[in-house]
């Protein structure tokens, strides 16, 4: 398993791969690996001859009160989680070499991104779609691995790769949580103890809205509305956002007649986690 810095280091090893007739998987991540991201590499290592992981804070995709400068980083144990799970490849550019002087092109996405992350934070969405084909570009992969926790992402990731045309197999895989049920996310390293214990308002309501779903709740108002009510009772918590949408839209509904996502954002103190639940998935 190597760690490579460089755009030509990784084409290079992409080309050799290649012309051995192998299969190349691609799992982008912003580092700070957790079993999250291990479910991730597993899957890619299981379809695919070779894994490369990108490890790169995206700069793009935040805002400008956003946690850039304190988003943890640890190549070392990222390099040996990777190697654990049967990586090949770690491709940790700095931001220099990801964004040139003068870099000035961008791919932006005009649905799907008008709600929920893309609401609130405004830029996030340019910054993923940017960085995400620059990495289908240098690695070129037959398959990246996506988490289902960024549900929205991975709608608008499936979206751009459809409108460009980029021959890129797309795969989700499923939420991983903490034994007591807290998504697993490399943000919740800034919880002290008590946020902790708050932050698991957030799997706490997305149980209570999958109950309500499989009891045949049907009106979207009263299921946000009892989640809402759970998650404000928590004095830690402040909402950024309960809303369903439809799957392929990502527009609100009002009614759960067709595939939807229930998606939260909340804060913790100063930590905004994010959940879901798909209503096909109850
Ligand atoms: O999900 C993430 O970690 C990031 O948004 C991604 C896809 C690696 C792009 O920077």
């Amino acid at each position: 398993m190597r760690v490579v810095k460089t755009i030509d280091e990784v084409r290079k090893q992409v080309r050799e791969w290649r012309a051995q007739g192998l299969t190349v998987g691609l799992v982008p991540t912003m580092g700070y690996l957790h079993e999250g991201h291990a479910s991730l590499i597993d899957a890619s290592h299981k379809d695919n001859d070779r894994t490369v992981v990108s490890d790169f804070v995206n700069p793009m995709q935040f805002g400008p009160t956003e946690d850039l400068e304190s988003y943890p980083r640890d190549i070392d144990r990222d390099a040996q989680l990777v190697e654990e799970h049967g990586g090949d490849l770690i491709f940790n550019p700095e931001p220099s070499e990801m964004y040139h002087e003068g870099f000035s092109s961008f791919v932006d996405m005009t649905v799907l991104t008008q709600e929920l992350c893309g609401l609130s934070r405004p830029v996030h969405f340019r910054g993923v779609c940017t960085v995400v084909s620059k990495l289908f570009n240098i690695v070129k992969p037959d398959r990246a691995y996506f988490g289902k926790k960024d549900a929205q992402q991975l709608a608008v990731i499936r979206h751009m790769v459809d409108d460009l045309n980029m021959d890129i197999e797309i795969i989700g895989c499923p939420i991983i949580r903490e034994a007591d049920g807290l998504a697993k996310s490399s943000r919740n390293t800034y919880l002290n103890p008590d946020e902790r214990k708050a932050a698991l308002v957030l799997s706490r309501s997305i149980a209570l809205g999958k109950d309500m779903v499989k009891n045949g709740e049907k009106s979207c108002e009263t299921i946000i509305g009892e989640m809402k009510k759970l998650i404000s009772a928590e004095p830690l918590a402040r909402i950024d956002y309960v809303k369903i949408v439809d799957c392929a839209t990502m527009q609100q509904i009002t009614k759960l007649d067709r595939p939807a996502l229930c998606a939260i954002a909340v804060y913790i103190g100063k930590t905004r986690l994010i959940d879901n639940f798909f209503s096909e998935d109850v």
